[in-house]
Formats: C-alpha cells, sequence, structure tokens
C-alpha cells in the first residue's frame, strides 16, 4: 500500500516548478514593484491569450472578480438592483455570493445528475421580465455551456457570465470557457488548476467598457490616480501571485493530460456497482479539476477510504439552499441538487498522482462493501 494518499497533494505540484517559480519571485523581490507592475500586464496579455478573448483583468480572487463582472453590469446601467440572475442550485456558494453582493436575485435553477452541470432543458422557463444575466458555472472542470443556453441568452437579451473558476483550459468545440460568454470569472486559489500561491482572480472579456470599469472597480474605483468614478474595492492581483501565475500558466495544458489520464483509468476501472461515475462530455475537452463519484452510503465509502490511507473531499456538503446564510430558502425543495450533496464524494485527482496511488485507489473502491 503506498503511504497516505492526499486528496491534493499542493506542495509536490509546487515542487515540480520550483525553480522556475523561484527564479519569477526573486526577480518580483529584486524590482521593488509588488503591486500594478510589469508581472500583471504580461501575465493579463499571456492569460488573455490563453483563453481567447480581447482582455484580461486581474483581481484578488475569484469571488471578487464575480463580483466586478456584476457591479459593472450595474455601474454601466445594464443591470439593476433587484434583477434576477439564473445559477446553477449546486454551485459553490461564491457564484451566488457574487450575485446577493451587488443586491441581485439568484434564480436557483437544477442541474443535471450525470454531468453536475446546469439543466439547459430548465433555462427557459426560469426566465422571468427581471432576468438579465444566466451565470454559467463549468462545476468541477466540465463544460456547461450549451449553443441552447446561449439561444435562451440571446432570445431574451440576458448576459452569458461564466464562472470558469474550476475550469482554466476547458473548451468547448476548440475554444475556451472564459471566452463563451460575456465575461468570465476565474479563480487562482491554490488548489485549483491553475492555482497561485495565495489567492488570486482574474475576468476575462472582449467588451472593453466592461473591462475598464472591472480594472477600476478593482483598484478603489479609480479611473485616474485620486480620482474615483465609482465607490470600488481594494482587490488587486499582487506582483508575486502574477509572476508565479506566469510560469504555472505554461504547464497548465501539460498538467491537465496528467488529470485526464487519473479520470481515464478512474471511469476504466472503478466497477463497483454501488458507485455512479461522472458522465464526461468530451474527453478532450474537460480538464477534470474535481473527479465527483456519487454513492448512497457516500459516508461509509469516505471512511473506508480514509481507513485505506486515501483522503477524499466532499464538493459540497450542504448545498447553498440550505445554508444559514440563506435563510430564506431553507424550504425551497430542489431534488436533484440535494441528492448530489448527499452522494458525492471526491476522489484524489492532480498531476501529482502516481499511476500505483491510481491503481490502488481503484482497487480500493472495488472492494468497498458497505
Ligand atoms: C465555482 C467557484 N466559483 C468561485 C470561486 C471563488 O474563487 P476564490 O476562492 O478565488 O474566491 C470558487 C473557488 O473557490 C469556485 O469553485
Amino acid at each position: 500500500m503506498p503511504q497516505l494518499i492526499d486528496f491534493l497533494n499542493l506542495k509536490k505540484i509546487t515542487e515540480k516548478y520550483s525553480s522556475e517559480i523561484n527564479d519569477a519571485v526573486n526577480r518580483v523581490v529584486r524590482s521593488g514593484r509588488y503591486l500594478q507592475g510589469c508581472e500583471n500586464e504580461i501575465f493579463e496579455s499571456n492569460y488573455a491569450d490563453y483563453i481567447g478573448t480581447k482582455y484580461a483583468v486581474g483581481c484578488a480572487n475569484g469571488l471578487d472578480a464575480l463580483i466586478w463582472i456584476f457591479r459593472a453590469y450595474i455601474e454601466l446601467g445594464l443591470m439593476h438592483r433587484g434583477d434576477e440572475v439564473i445559477v446553477p442550485a449546486n454551485t459553490f456558494i461564491a457564484s451566488i455570493l457574487a450575485i446577493t453582493e451587488n443586491e441581485l436575485v439568484p434564480i436557483l435553477v437544477e442541474p443535471d445528475i450525470n454531468t453536475y452541470q446546469i439543466d439547459g432543458n430548465l433555462i427557459e422557463d426560469a426566465v422571468t421580465s427581471k432576468t438579465r444575466a444566466v451565470l454559467l458555472v463549468h462545476l468541477y472542470g466540465q463544460c456547461a455551456y450549451t449553443e441552447k443556453i446561449e439561444n435562451v441568452c440571446r432570445k431574451y437579451d440576458l448576459k452569458m457570465v461564466e464562472d470558469n473558476a474550476q475550469a482554466h483550459g476547458c473548451k468547448h468545440r476548440g475554444r475556451k470557457t472564459g471566452s463563451l460568454g460575456d465575461a468570465a470569472a476565474h479563480s487562482f486559489y491554490p488548489g485549483k488548476n491553475l492555482g497561485a500561491l495565495g489567492d488570486g482572480g482574474i475576468i476575462t472579456t472582449d467588451d472593453e467598457k466592461l473591462a475598464s470599469v472591472m480594472r477600476a472597480l478593482s483598484n478603489y474605483g479609480s479611473t485616474e490616480k485620486y480620482i474615483f468614478k465609482y465607490r470600488g474595492r481594494n482587490s488587486r492581483l499582487d506582483e508575486i501571485q502574477a509572476a508565479v501565475l506566469n510560469v504555472k500558466l505554461a504547464h497548465l495544458d501539460e498538467d491537465v493530460k496528467l488529470r485526464e489520464k487519473v479520470a481515464k483509468a478512474y471511469i476504466q476501472g472503478i466497477t463497483n456497482p454501488l458507485i455512479s461515475l461522472p458522465q464526461v462530455m468530451n474527453w478532450k475537452e474537460h480538464v477534470f479539476h474535481i473527479f465527483p463519484v456519487r454513492c448512497s452510503q457516500r459516508e461509509r465509502l469516505k471512511d473506508f477510504l480514509a481507513e485505506k490511507g486515501i483522503q477524499t473531499l466532499i464538493h459540497y456538503p450542504i448545498p447553498p439552499h440550505k445554508q444559514e446564510c440563506y435563510k430564506e430558502w431553507n424550504n425551497l425543495q430542489l431534488p436533484v441538487t440535494e441528492k448530489i450533496h448527499d452522494e458525492e464524494l471526491s476522489l484524489p485527482i492532480s498531476p501529482a498522482l502516481t499511476e500505483d496511488e491510481t491503481t490502488y485507489i481503484i482497487g480500493q473502491i472495488n472492494k468497498f462493501r458497505p
């Protein structure tokens, strides 16, 4: 048996690029410029090229990136407090916090039980005269976009906003997620496929006006030094993080390939009928941020794997509508979302997971009997 298998060994991932990272960090240290310098400029340009958008605006984290998109639409007069935003009910809380933070109203829509992405067949029914946007969350690293969803957005003149926090490098028919809608938020939380050594975020868009409002909002609302057009905040991306991200961006595609190898082994190797495997819509385009299985005996499976030295996590144990911060929704019934939150278990997946470890995990899962 291998030693304890971490859900995600960040130290091992970072060590792989440590000499390049050390050089990049030292360069920033020596530069004397720690905010709003050339590392941000280079990273924004590289990231916009990678995603395929005209603009990329760095900011402090993924939640802020989402907040700034909606706030910028409000500042531009395209959305107003009380307007509705359609969002998957099973997303991470940040997608929803960004909507309510702007005094917009989230309309929770159920996901598909097999892909975990928002159910595109339910979106049109959720549209009202107050709907202004659909927030597509590419959850677990799989693309949530479909032409059908885009058609609904076009028909009702809705903004299509993407939450790409979990899906750097993911594609739809060759186009990267983050370039499919009107604007997209990305997180560089350390555990993400493209992770910083701390917090970080970025917004991508082709919309020049939106980009410049978001840039101002993340810098106190300032359009030029000491001129404050908006009530913004301090939400900038550090130069050190931008330098680290520049190093890691160059290796993102190779890391995604390694994740895909693990996912393939899981899908081919896990045969225990008690485990439901995720539906992969397109192997070449999925980036496998999280490998979610479902099991009606989830807690027992988790404990069993822990006894065998395998660390797992749950994404996520309590859905947003059952959280205390959204008390007003606690009685809502969203059975698909609730089933996912009751049964989901995330297996270790990362570019640092070895073949032996993957084989061992598969063997143990296949032995599980509650
Ligand atoms: C789907 C989703 N949206 C938004 C965020 C927020 O990103 P951050 O942690 O960088 O604020 C995260 C990650 O944490 C996420 O998983």
